[in-house]
Order: C-alpha cells, then sequence, then structure tokens
C-alpha cells in the first residue's frame, strides 16, 4: 500500500490536503486509535483517481454530535420524509400592531411559497385567523383554538401545522405541538430548513448551523417543564446529574463555540481576500434585496456569465459570490450578490450571515433591486431598508434603487423616481450601468486625467499595471502617446513620485 492511503476496516483512505498527513499517521498509531470516527467524506465510494475528504473526530465529539442530531430530531427539524402542511395566518386586525404594508393574502400566498421551497412538503390547507395580538400563550382566541385543533384533528393527512409568525416562544409552539399533536413550525424554522438545504459551501452550512441554536434553545426552553415521549420528564437528571434540559443546553453551548471559532477562522480568511481587493483597488457594488427579486438574474445579464443560474425559488443565493465586471470607462468593478431578505424573520437568523454580509456593508455602493411586479412591493421595500438598517448599514453609503421585473408589471405603477429596469430582457441595463459609473467614479474618488508619454516608455507600462487605461490615441509627434486615465488619490501619488515629470494635459 502506497503510503498516503490509510485501510480502515475494509475501506481504504486516501489521504488528501484537507488531512495532515502527520496528525493521521500520530492518531492512527495511537493507542487512542479506536476513539477515531470518520465523520464525513465527499463521495459515497472511492473515487477512482479523485481524491476525497477526511475528517476525523474524537469519540467525545462523536458522542455530541449524535446528541445533537438526536435532538434536531425531537424537535422535528428536516424531517426527511417531507410533510403535508396546513398554514395558518394569524394577523392582527386593528390597533398599533397591524401591519398597513401587507395584507393576510399576501403574507399567506408567501407562506406558500416557502412551503413550496422544501422538498416533499405541500400545502394541503390555509386558513387565516384575526388576534388581538400574538403574546397569547396559545396564540389564538379560546373559540378560534378549538376549532382549529377540530380541523386538524378531523384531517389525518395534515402532519405538520406552520404558524406563519416571526417566531414562536418556547411555550407557544409547545401548547400549539400539544394540542394538535403534530410538529408546529414557525418562519424562522421554515426558513432555517431553506437555508440548509440551499448551503452549499461550508461557510453557507456553518452559518445556517450557527443561526440554528438560537433556535433549537428557544423550543428547549419550552419543554423545561415538559414530558419526554419515554415518560419521564425532561427535568429528570440524566448522566452526571444534570437535568436533560441543563445536558442539552450545554451541548449547545459546546456546538456554538465550537462552529463559532471555525467559522472566526474562515472571517479571517475573508478579511485577507477583502484586503487584497482594496490593495488592488476594485470597487464593490453589493446587490442586496428581497428573495427572488432578481439579483442574481441581474449579475447574469451584466456579466454575461453564462454559468450563474438564476432560479424561481426563494433563497435560491446563499453563498455570497462576488462577479467581475467591466464598466465604459474599462474600470473593473466586482459585484456581489447577497443572501435574499425576508420579511418576518428574527434578525439573528439574517445576521448569521453577517460576515458575508460584511461585503455589502463595505461595498462602496449598493444596489437596491426591488421586484415592482410583485403585490407585496411596499411590504418587500419596508423589509429590505430595515434590515439594511439593523445590519448597520452606513446610512450615507450610496444605495441606488432600482426596480426590477418592469416587463411583467400589470397595473401601471404610480410614477416613481426609481431606475426602473427589466434584468431578465435587458431592459434599462445601459442606464444602470452608466448610473453606477458616474457615482462610483464620485465616492471611490476617482478622476479622469490626460498624460502624454513616451511611446514604448515605462510611463506606459506603469499606466496600465497600476490605474485604468480608458483610451489612448495619438498625437502629431509619433514619439508619445495621449493616454486617458482613471487614478484613485492613491495612484496619482505613486506616479508622481515615480514619475515627477509626466506631462498631464488637464488639471
Ligand atoms: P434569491 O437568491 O432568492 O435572493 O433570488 P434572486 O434575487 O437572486 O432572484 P433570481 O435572479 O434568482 O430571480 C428570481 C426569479 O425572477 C427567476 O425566475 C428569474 O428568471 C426572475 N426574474 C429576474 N429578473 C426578471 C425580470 O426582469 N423579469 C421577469 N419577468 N422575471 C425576472
Amino acid at each position: 500500500m502506497t503510503p498516503n492511503l490509510i485501510r480502515c476496516g475494509s475501506v481504504i483512505f486516501r489521504m488528501t490536503r484537507y488531512t495532515s498527513n502527520h496528525n493521521l499517521r500520530a492518531l492512527l498509531q495511537s493507542p487512542r486509535r479506536t476513539s477515531l470516527f470518520v465523520r464525513s467524506f465527499t463521495g459515497d465510494k472511492i473515487p477512482e483517481d479523485d481524491y476525497f475528504k477526511l475528517e476525523l473526530c474524537s469519540e467525545e465529539d462523536n458522542q455530541d454530535n449524535h446528541d445533537y442530531k438526536d435532538l434536531v430530531h425531537r424537535m422535528h427539524l428536516f424531517p426527511s420524509i417531507g410533510n403535508q402542511v396546513v398554514i395558518v395566518q394569524p394577523f392582527v386586525k386593528w390597533g398599533p400592531k397591524k401591519n398597513e404594508l401587507t395584507t393576510p393574502d399576501l403574507m399567506l400566498e408567501e407562506a406558500k411559497g416557502l412551503i413550496d421551497s422544501l422538498p416533499n412538503w405541500k400545502c394541503i390547507d390555509a386558513v387565516k385567523i384575526p388576534v388581538e395580538s400574538l403574546e397569547k400563550k396559545n396564540v389564538f382566541g379560546s373559540g378560534q383554538f378549538e376549532s382549529l385543533q377540530k380541523k386538524i384533528g378531523k384531517n389525518p393527512n395534515i402532519s405538520a401545522v406552520f404558524v406563519n409568525v416571526n417566531l414562536l416562544r418556547g411555550i407557544q409552539r409547545k401548547e400549539l405541538t400539544t394540542a394538535f399533536r403534530v410538529p408546529v413550525y414557525d418562519r424562522y424554522s421554515i426558513v432555517l430548513q431553506i437555508f440548509k438545504e440551499r448551503a452549499k459551501t461550508r461557510e453557507a452550512k456553518l452559518q445556517v448551523a450557527f443561526a440554528e441554536i438560537p433556535y433549537l434553545r428557544s423550543c428547549l426552553v419550552g419543554l423545561q417543564k415538559g414530558t419526554k415521549s419515554d415518560g419521564r420528564g425532561y427535568g429528570t437528571l440524566v448522566g452526571d446529574g444534570e437535568s436533560y434540559y441543563e445536558s442539552k443546553l450545554h451541548l449547545l453551548e459546546r456546538r456554538e463555540l465550537k462552529i463559532k471559532k471555525e467559522l472566526e477562522k474562515m472571517h479571517k480568511k475573508r478579511s485577507l481576500l477583502k484586503y487584497e481587493r482594496k490593495k488592488r483597488e476594485f470597487p464593490v457594488v453589493a446587490i442586496v434585496g428581497y428573495t427572488n427579486s432578481g439579483k442574481t438574474t441581474l449579475i447574469k445579464s451584466l456579466t454575461g456569465d453564462s454559468n450563474i443560474q438564476p432560479r424561481n425559488a426563494l433563497f435560491a443565493t446563499l453563498d455570497v459570490t462576488v462577479h467581475g465586471f467591466k464598466l465604459p470607462c474599462n474600470l473593473t468593478v466586482l459585484l456581489i450578490d447577497t443572501v435574499g431578505f425576508i420579511s418576518n424573520i428574527p434578525l439573528n437568523l439574517i445576521a448569521a450571515f453577517k460576515a458575508t454580509l460584511n461585503d455589502a456593508i463595505d461595498a462602496d455602493m449598493i444596489i437596491h433591486l426591488q421586484d415592482a411586479s410583485h403585490p407585496d412591493k411596499r411590504n418587500q421595500i419596508a423589509t429590505v431598508n430595515d434590515t439594511l438598517k439593523q445590519l448597520n448599514i452606513d446610512a450615507a453609503k450610496i444605495i441606488l434603487q432600482v426596480e426590477n421585473k418592469i416587463d411583467s408589471i400589470k397595473t401601471e405603477n404610480p410614477p416613481s423616481s426609481c431606475l426602473r429596469i427589466s434584468a431578465k430582457h435587458g431592459t434599462g441595463l445601459d442606464e444602470l450601468v452608466e448610473r453606477i459609473q458616474s457615482k462610483l467614479l464620485d465616492v471611490t474618488s476617482r478622476k479622469l486625467l490626460r498624460f502624454m508619454v513616451p511611446n514604448g516608455g515605462t510611463e506606459y507600462s506603469w499606466l496600465h499595471k497600476e490605474a485604468t487605461v480608458v483610451n489612448y490615441s495619438h498625437p502629431k509627434d509619433p514619439q508619445y502617446l495621449i493616454l486617458d486615465v482613471l487614478v484613485t488619490p492613491a495612484i496619482f501619488g505613486k506616479l508622481r513620485s515615480n514619475y515627477p515629470n509626466i506631462r498631464m494635459l488637464n488639471k
């Protein structure tokens, strides 16, 4: 067997750059060898000529993983078989708590979209219920509660209830679950499950896992005085004298700490990348917007990148991606596609993506893309503005409001000052690019300067490398070239010190 192959039972693992050769060898040869577990590897069989990832973890870690999975299962998160769901839409009919920006029907419509986003989940019934407030222990008034209980009890096909509110308190979830005898979900848990489905990169997966912990914690609070299915109380002592509740809280704490550490490592790497970008002075444009507003489509249309595949799905993009794009002035800018926002979810679910959203926060310019054809447009815009505010996005930052999907507008919208485009059909994109260009040059203090430089001289190659040459022309004297160049104040300083005698034709 070649030195980089390891036999574990009947399986042979090939070590890869993911696995430290030295560490693995030391561990396998150590007396603790039996306490090693293979946690995950990509691919279900050994690939012929490709490598796959092998991770090792200690027995303690393995026990925590097992207990965590068990907890997620008990809390009915992520059932693999899917669900037949009844959606319940409580809404405050009057008073200061009434949401004036949307309607119960629109909220219900979005809730259906969320359920449809989950594989094997189906909405089989939906009901709107007026309530005085959302604070009651069982959310609804007693009459409504009983008729809802009867309705759910009568239909054996219903396997779950989705109460379309931000986040149910632990005690509310427990009350409703006990009464309906099926798992009860809120927006946090549904969006969390969609995020889990969509997360592709390690960072996105870790961020979702991080967002899951406060949710499980709130479920545990609700169960604190409850009873487990095996008949023992959740407060029953287990293990080292810890109650079930306390032991699970500690488990969540350990997991939270571990994920946080891993995320911090990734974020360090991310800031290094950002530093590199800054050093090269690429201006950054972040595109934010409500989920499904067309952000990915816009980036695809601007960059012409055929590898980008927009989908008609909520939260299609979870990983913040960066795409290079050349403005007409030849300046390369970076376009950042961000996770879509959604109304009525606790901010910590979006905030789990804060590190990746930091790219948007630090961008030179933000485009807020709106779906102008959506009936719930007002509510969506307010949600995005509110989320940006809560994420501490500098109000002074250039935010360009852009209305998308104008090709699908059925009724004439009132006149608006926003730029109106169709990312899908390319309408209005030239004007959008013009606006991006002029705002970016302004905000990044770039100036368009004209230089006369010796043809074939080092000034020419220096400017090409360090700045953005927009245009060049030949003066009468063929020994020279006239260059129109975009420079930042920093580059201009360097140019002056490297070439103090360079001839500038405009000031
Ligand atoms: P998330 O990743 O969920 O945040 O979505 P997104 O904002 O990136 O939206 P995406 O680009 O994935 O587009 C969502 C859907 O809207 C897709 O079906 C697109 O084809 C459609 N779409 C985007 N732009 C337009 C447009 O200008 N007109 C019309 N009619 N549809 C559009």
